[in-house]
């Protein structure tokens, strides 16, 4: 399912004001789903074109195609992937199967079962023949990844007016296009406050284990001309005096304001509040699990100790070296003075700020 493409990734995208180098990470055509292979990046540009669910799934498990909402769009048109190939007299029963396929590739990000739970829904519309229920399949995949573009340019424009002037940023993981469609969640507020003329500044934390910040982060920064320094993780203490602000994302945010995001957040947050710095949360409204009460209710995935033993291809631990390798961390909600929505900025008290933006 690999196809390499030596070319620009695809950067048109019509009717819209995105960057002209914003990646898209996910895309659907004629010729079918096509997932930019983020394992290969900052080195490749390579794409996967999955024909089954099971194979965006596995893209999913991976991490090929990461970040809470792309991995919601990225699942949902694995669904109109499986449409294509299922013979009409198995196609509910196939589409059934495929969602429980999809909905186990990662357990952290609520925008996963969301985006397959609302592809779901149009199968109990029992008077769709074949032919409609795949149109309406693809049609709300479609509206999902379209929604989820509108969100990211209403969650940038709301962040950038965070932002003084040559503001310094800290951010952790990769949170632009390449892990939301459209501009992103944190990275997409410093887009904007580019656009905006503010000539924001950031503190990129590498992310151990798997780079996200260097190999991911750093690009995007860098193609979009932002003044970027990438830092190890933990000379996040080093630098944090003189950051303005902490800019993160979230892949589950519960009722009442905690919220799960890439390993080492929490620390992040901890830090924020000995400096007194603000710690926004960019989420869109997507990330919030109103059936989730705290962030003792969210599931954090642990991951193959293999990617903590190795750099790369290198082992740099015994092969019998014991490993914990969570892939995200709750911060409670104490520790954050605001979610950035596509629908506002949510403040304390958030149990009751959260139900009424969910509610809206
Ligand atoms: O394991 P990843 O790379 O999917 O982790 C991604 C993050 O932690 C992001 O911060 C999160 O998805 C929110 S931003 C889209």
């Amino acid at each position: 399912m690999r196809s390499t493409d030596a070319s620009r990734p695809d950067n048109t995208r019509e009717g819209s004001s995105l960057p002209s180098r914003a990646f898209r990470a996910v895309g659907f055509s004629t010729r079918g789903l096509r997932l930019l292979d983020q394992r290969a990046l900052p080195g490749r540009i390579s794409y996967l074109r999955p024909t089954t669910a099971g194979q965006v799934a596995r893209a999913i498990e991976v991490l090929a195609v990461r970040g809470a909402p792309n991995i919601g769009v990225a699942a949902a048109y694995g669904m109109a992937v499986e449409c294509r190939r299922l013979p009409d007299r198995r196609l509910r029963s196939g589409l059934r199967s495929a969602a429980r396929t999809l909905r186990k590739a990662r357990p952290t990000a609520v925008n996963l079962s969301w985006a397959v739970d609302r592809v779901e829904r149009v199968l109990s519309d029992q008077g769709l023949a074949p032919r409609e229920l795949r149109r309406a399949v693809l049609r709300e995949a479609r509206r999902i990844e379209t929604e989820e573009v509108e969100r990211s340019k209403a969650m940038a424009r709301a962040g950038s007016r965070l932002l003084v002037k040559n503001a310094t940023v800290l951010t952790i993981c990769n949170t632009g296009a390449l892990a939301a469609p459209g501009l992103g969640t944190a990275l997409g507020v410093v887009f904007q406050a580019k656009l905006d003329r503010k000539r924001p500044r950031v503190y990129a934390c590498e992310t151990r284990p798997l780079l996200q910040g260097a190999r991911l982060t750093m690009t995007e920064l860098l193609r979009a001309g932002v003044d970027a320094t990438l830092i190890v993780d933990s000379a996040a203490a080093s630098v944090m005096p003189e950051c303005d602000i902490v800019l993160v994302g979230a892949d589950r945010v519960a009722s009442n304001g905690d919220f799960a995001n890439k390993v080492g957040t929490r620390m992040l947050a901890g830090l924020a509040r000995e400096l007194r710095k603000p710690l926004y949360v960019v989420a869109p409204l997507s990330s919030f699990d109103p059936e989730c009460p705290d962030g003792s209710a969210i599931a954090i995935e642990e991951r193959d100790g293999d990617e903590v033993r190795f750099f790369g291809r290198r082992r740099t631990a015994p092969r019998r070296a014991r490993v914990f390798n969570p892939a995200f961390d709750v911060t409670p909600a104490r520790f954050v003075t605001g979610f950035v929505t596509d629908n506002g900025i949510v403040r304390q008290p958030f149990s009751q700020s959260i139900r009424q933006v969910l509610a809206r």
